[in-house]
């Protein structure tokens, strides 16, 4: 037998940088031009984006001298699937776009995952350029290098572990964007600041009013903060090892309610939902105390989230479900908890914590 190795070592570098301001989407052109990055541009988007936004930025490329194609879908959580990124893909095969191109990714976390996706896989992999038009996007799915999509399995089940090379958040495109949907945006935030930056969560305990307003400076202020929070976490934690795993508070009961709900429920809602009860069993473990998650309660009620399940859920469909969820680890149920506002509690040097079953019971039985 003959053995032959071939030694890969990773040394690349796939640092970037998130650029946040208002009214900065039309230095976009001109930055990558200046960049050099690709010879053609795919500006991929949904149907929504693409009128609001999209044709706009066609127009900003072709006048700076770039090469560039819009490329839209329908809109919706729906249209995140196999058959949507082979459409983009096809169309960008029949404009003979090369290894040269780059994609930029203009709109909500559909179309970042989706395209992001479309990114690694196209040609073997071209750069792209995350431009995030809702408040998740900005404060979540754009930062991380998490790219997929759906299938009739599961939600983010296809994908691959693959970073943009810059994103722009213009805080200005917020403007367009119904309420609710601020509100989505808001639970993460919310849980940024339980998870590592107790100031945050002050901030938010004073300027909630200022969130909803879009005041620019807030705005800017929370975006930055927890782009810098998720970045952070990233950097130290790519794949999910540990640390990582504190982004996922409040997810563990949020993605079961999710499906009991059969997706009939908001993620942002199903969270804020999911934060408190973990947030009771925290409690409950002697973890964390009862006050501070009382402020939990009353900044995701002024943020107008809500703070319980609005029908009855079984406790033992949600233990299942939980348990179905790829965080269950050998058997039990595994979560993060916090140890204080801003800081998460570790234990025996791991931050996921196994739960009994019976507790979590408990704990569901009286919400
Ligand atoms: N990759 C990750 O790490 C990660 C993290 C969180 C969420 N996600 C994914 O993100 C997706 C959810 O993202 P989302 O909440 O942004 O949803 P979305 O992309 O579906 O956008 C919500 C709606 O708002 C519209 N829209 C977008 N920007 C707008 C604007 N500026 N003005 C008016 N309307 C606008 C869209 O057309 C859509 O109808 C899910 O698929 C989720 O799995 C991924
Ligand atoms: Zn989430």
């Amino acid at each position: 037998m003959e053995r032959i190795s071939i030694k890969l070592r990773r040394t690349e570098d796939r640092s970037y940088e998130i650029l946040i301001g208002n009214g900065i989407l039309r230095n976009i052109p001109l930055d990558l031009k200046e960049a050099n990055i690709a010879y053609t541009y795919a500006i991929i988007t949904d149907s929504k984006v693409a009128s609001l936004y999209g044709k706009e930025m066609l127009k900003e490329f072709l006048n700076s001298g770039l090469k560039a194609h819009l490329i839209s879908f329908p809109e919706g959580e729906e249209n995140k699937n196999r058959e949507t990124k082979a459409k983009i893909e096809d169309e960008m095969l029949s404009l003979k776009m090369a290894r040269d191109s780059a994609i930029i990714a203009l709109g909500g976390g559909v179309v970042g995952d989706l395209a992001g996706f479309v990114a690694a896989t196209y040609n073997r992999g071209i750069p792209y350029v995350q431009v995030p038009t809702t408040l998740v996007a900005s404060v979540d799915s754009s930062i991380g290098g998490k790219t997929g999509v759906d299938t009739v399995y599961g939600k983010n089940l296809i994908g691959a572990f693959y970073q943009p090379w810059r994103v722009y958040i213009d805080v200005s495109t917020l403007r367009t964007l119904p309420k609710n949907h601020i509100q989505e945006g808001l639970s993460e935030v919310i849980k940024y600041g339980v998870i590592r930056d107790g100031e945050l969560f002050e901030f938010l305990e004073k300027h909630i009013d200022k969130v909803f307003s879009l005041d620019t400076e807030v705005i800017t202020y929370i975006i930055k903060r927890s782009c810098q929070i998720k970045g952070e976490v990233v950097e130290l934690d790519e794949k999910e090892s540990n640390l990582r795993k504190i982004l996922n508070f409040g997810h563990t009961v949020g993605h079961a309610i999710e499906k009991l709900y059969n997706f009939k429920i908001s993620h942002g809602k199903a969270i804020s939902i999911g934060m408190i009860i973990e947030g009771k069993i925290a409690v409950e473990l002697g973890l964390w105390d009862k006050n501070e998650l009382n402020r939990l309660i009353l900044l995701l009620k002024a943020a107008g989230l809500p703070t319980k399940p609005s029908k009855t859920l079984d406790a033992n469909d949600m233990i299942k479900t939980m348990k179905l969820d790829k965080k269950a680890r050998e058997g039990k149920i595994e979560m993060v908890f916090p140890e204080k506002i801003g800081e998460m509690a570790m234990i025996n040097g791991s931050y996921g914590i196994k739960v009994e079953d019976d507790l979590i019971y408990r704990i569901l039985k009286e919400t």
